[in-house]
């Protein structure tokens, strides 16, 4: 019985935690496999708001399973953040599982970030400063420190002391350069200010009461770790459906994305089996989730970026700001080059187009088919050179728009003619049926195509 995961297909920001919320009702678990607290998601549930960046999103299921894998590196904090602040309303956090296995993003993971993002200048990734990129390198290194950790506050101890020790350098390094900041801020220094606190190690790096804090979100933490693999197995064993929950998405993956401005894990669907542990012949359907129209956060290649009206429609419209970072993201006409690739790459046997309702009002609507290199050279797939994509020009086939605001369409046959061929023509280009479209935040303003939902048939 199915194994489906869900995925991004762009840069992130899709609407995967909806469309995850609406598959949900069909799975005995849901399980998040990698990334960390650097996703956001929103989903509306009878008008109300709720935002997780941790959590996955079948939180709001009691009675399922709501799995944070092995693959996800987990900031504790946050974590015990959100499950506090859903506690206050009212929502049973009781099914939520831990991975023992998780990856943990400390004090200095998140330091180090933000330092190489300052080193890096102009070039900066644009990171969410999270902490990710440190803890997935600590991970590959063997010096991360896992959820099982925080249960022996010794063991903790002595994995702190020893994955601090080779970052003694690049720490100094960045008391340095507080110490030049709280300098230019008049607040320390010799000019003035206090010395003494100027040079102060940074308290949130103490080992001693890094280890006691540590401990202290073990015991919170404890009821909720366990073995999440073996949870994944005994419902797919059981002839129940788990769904695997992606975060970031397909052009953001660490080897198949525009590296390096890309995460550190791997969003694609194949990292689901090593994230949460289960076997490639578990998966049975892959979900990709794409906007009707393209952004990005960060820094990178974006061919089909605009930066006029079309833009600014887009941005307003859409509401694209950060759920993380609260950033403005960057907004552009569909492109089909990079989906045609993310549907190759994941495999995609469905895809889920969000926030068509946006494009109302633009007319023609464009969807960028082929790209151009500087050089004249015509790319119909996705190139691999980094120069290349760099600079390409995005070229575009121009559809009919259309004026009807969509919002409360809930039905194919409820959509103008001209958003249906729209649809048509994207799912003809990227080779995989639409089977959902989202036409507004709420989750009952989706158009199901086809039987609904999907999974019931599975
Ligand atoms: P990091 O994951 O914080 O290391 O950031 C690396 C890149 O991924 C940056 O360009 C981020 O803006 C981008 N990124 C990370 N998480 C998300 C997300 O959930 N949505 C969109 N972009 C993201």
């Amino acid at each position: 019985m199915p194994g489906v995961v869900i995925v991004g297909a762009q840069w992130g920001d899709e609407g995967k935690g909806k469309v995850t919320d609406l598959l949900a009702e069909r799975a005995e678990a849901i399980v998040r496999f990698q990334g960390g607290n650097n996703a956001g998601h929103t989903i509306v549930r009878d008008g109300e708001e709720f935002k997780f960046h941790l959590i996955p999103s079948g939180i709001l299921y009691p009675e399922k399973a709501c799995v944070i894998g092995n693959g996800v590196v987990l900031d504790p904090r946050i974590l015990l953040e959100e499950i506090e602040g859903l506690k206050r309303r009212g929502v049973d956090v009781g099914n939520l599982r831990i991975s023992a296995n998780a990856h943990l993003i400390m004090p200095y993971h998140v330091l180090l970030d933000t330092a190489g993002e300052v080193k890096l200048g102009k070039l900066s990734i644009g990171t969410t400063r999270r902490g990710i990129g440190p803890c997935y390198a600590d991970k590959a290194l063997r010096l991360g420190i896992r959820v099982q950790d925080l249960l022996d506050e010794k063991i903790l101890r002595k994995k702190i002391l020893a994955a601090l020790e080779p970052k003694q350098h690049a720490l100094r390094e960045l008391s340095v350069q507080r110490r030049k900041l709280r300098k230019e801020a008049g607040g320390g220094g010799r000019e003035g200010g206090d010395q003494s606190v100027a040079d102060a190690p940074d308290p949130r790096l103490d080992l001693h009461t890094m280890s006691e804090e540590f401990a202290g979100y073990g015991h919170r933490l404890e009821p909720h770790i366990a073995d999440t693999s073996r949870l994944c197995w005994n419902v797919l064993d059981g002839g129940g459906t788990v769904l695997f929950e992606g975060a970031q998405a397909t052009l953001l993956d660490l080897d198949h994305g525009t590296y390096p401005f890309v995460t550190s894990s791997n969003p694609i669907a194949g990292a689901a089996c090593v994230g949460a542990g289960v076997g490639p012949t578990d998966i049975d359907e892959v979900w990709g989730v794409a906007k009707a129209y393209a952004t990005r956060v960060g820094a990178g290649p974006f061919p089909t970026e605009l930066d006029d009206a079309v833009g600014r429609h887009l941005l307003e419209r859409g509401h694209e700001f950060g759920t993380t970072t609260g950033r403005e993201r960057r907004c552009g006409w569909i492109d089909l080059v990079a989906l045609r690739y993310a549907v190759r790459l994941n495999r995609m046997s469905a895809l889920a187009i969000t926030k068509l309702d946006v494009l109302s009002g633009l007319d023609p609507l464009r969807v960028a088919v082929r790209y151009r290199s500087r050089e004249g050279a015509v790319f119909d797939t996705f190139p691999y050179h980094q120069s290349i994509l760099h600079s390409a020009e995005p070229e575009y086939e121009e559809l009919p728009g259309f004026e009807a605001d969509l919002s409360t369409c809930r039905s194919e046959a409820d959509l103008p003619p001209q958003a249906r061929a729209f649809l048509d023509f994207v799912a003809g280009f990227a080779g995989v049926p639409i089977r959902l479209v989202g036409v507004g935040p709420g989750r009952d303003q989706v158009v199901w195509i086809g039987d609904e939902p999907h999974l019931r048939a599975a």
